[in-house]
């Protein structure tokens, strides 16, 4: 039997690399950087599968390049913004993502970014290794207290849920979130409370986005949004940058209106060069790390196999996402 063809649009942990190489006809994008669009064009032709990851567009023309046999896009990560999944449908291709393995995972960096934030941690390390440290400084490097605080959760799912009970249970926090229905069990675990938007921006200490990002969400904070924050508070985002508008972030944390904010998620990734965001003290930039451990990625990695291999032989995916 001929074997299937897929492309691997990078290189991911060599497990399941080595469990696909054995039942398809594979090729890995082989170098640090993601291929150009026209390398992508290139390497999809033909191809039954393709496993990809969210730097890499899969679109209408993808999807023509391929040709008619493709029949599964397997997405390594949780997130799909990256590809047009109607469009897909459309065309009779499936497409898969992980989710459930990297809901600790970056669960652990949004709470990372709050202690990190709060307590200033990114300036306090630039104070060490400028050989700026001069002193115990009375009044040096405040940050602000977190027991207690009330936590919004913008978009309760498994991510919001996992930040929740770190933030409940360990900090004393009190939480309120924004979903599309009422959570029982956040609401009978954590107390937590549902409320609009504008409640949630109003009354908490901090923000932090898990919301899907989509035209819906696109720039959903923006400068009227930050306007209703707190002035002490912090913004935290680990799910997509384009859920913020950076321009108005940037004002925001330059005059005031918030007290700080912790990324792991920017628009685009990697920030350019000249982005005034990347030299505000009171923001915490991460390089898109949220489920970057060595046991999430193997995992994540092992869905995505799963996945590509069900698509290909016709199986219903184990994790499949629909229109
Ligand atoms: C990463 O951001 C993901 O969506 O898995
Ligand atoms: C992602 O897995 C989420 O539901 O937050």
């Amino acid at each position: 039997m001929v074997k299937k063809k897929v492309f691997v649009c990078r290189r991911i942990p060599a497990a399941a690399l080595q469990r696909l190489n054995s039942e398809v006809d594979m090729t890995v994008w082989p170098a640090e950087l993601p291929p150009s669009r026209a390398e992508l064009l290139q390497h999809v032709k033909g191809c039954d599968g393709i496993l990809s990851l969210l730097s890499d567009r899969m679109d209408a023309e993808v999807f023509q390049q391929a040709g008619p046999q493709l029949r599964v896009v397997s997405n390594y990560a949780v997130g799909f913004n990256n590809i047009d999944v109607r469009e897909a449908h459309s065309r009779g291709i499936r497409v898969g993502n992980t989710p459930g393995v990297l809901t600790e995972a970056t669960a652990d960096i949004a709470a990372g970014l709050i202690l990190a934030t709060a307590r200033r941690f990114s300036e306090s390390i630039d104070q060490v290794r400028n050989l700026e440290w001069k002193t115990w400084d009375p009044l040096g490097l405040l940050g602000l207290d977190l027991k207690g605080a009330t936590l919004g959760i913008v978009g309760m799912g498994r991510i919001g849920m996992a930040l929740a009970k770190r933030m409940h249970f360990g900090w004393d926090m009190n939480v309120i979130y924004t979903a599309r229905t009422e959570k029982p069990d956040a609401e009978s675990l954590l107390n937590a409370k549902r409320v609009d938007l504008a409640t949630l921006l109003a009354n908490a200490d901090i923000v932090s986005l898990h919301a899907d990002y989509n035209p819906s969400t696109h720039h959903l904070i923006n400068s009227s949004t930050l306007a209703m924050m707190k002035p002490n508070a912090i913004l935290i985002n680990t799910a997509r940058g384009g859920l913020i508008d950076q321009d108005a972030l940037y004002n925001a944390l330059k005059d005031g209106t918030i007290w700080g904010a912790g990324l792991d998620v920017t628009d685009p990734e990697p920030l350019p060069d000249d982005s005034q965001l990347r030299r505000l003290p009171r923001c915490l930039i991460l390089p898109h790390i949220g489920s970057a451990t060595i046991e999430t990625r193997q995992a994540m990695a092992d869905i995505a196999v799963d996945n590509l291999l069900a698509g290909l032989h016709g199986r219903p995916l184990p994790h499949e996402v629909r229109p």
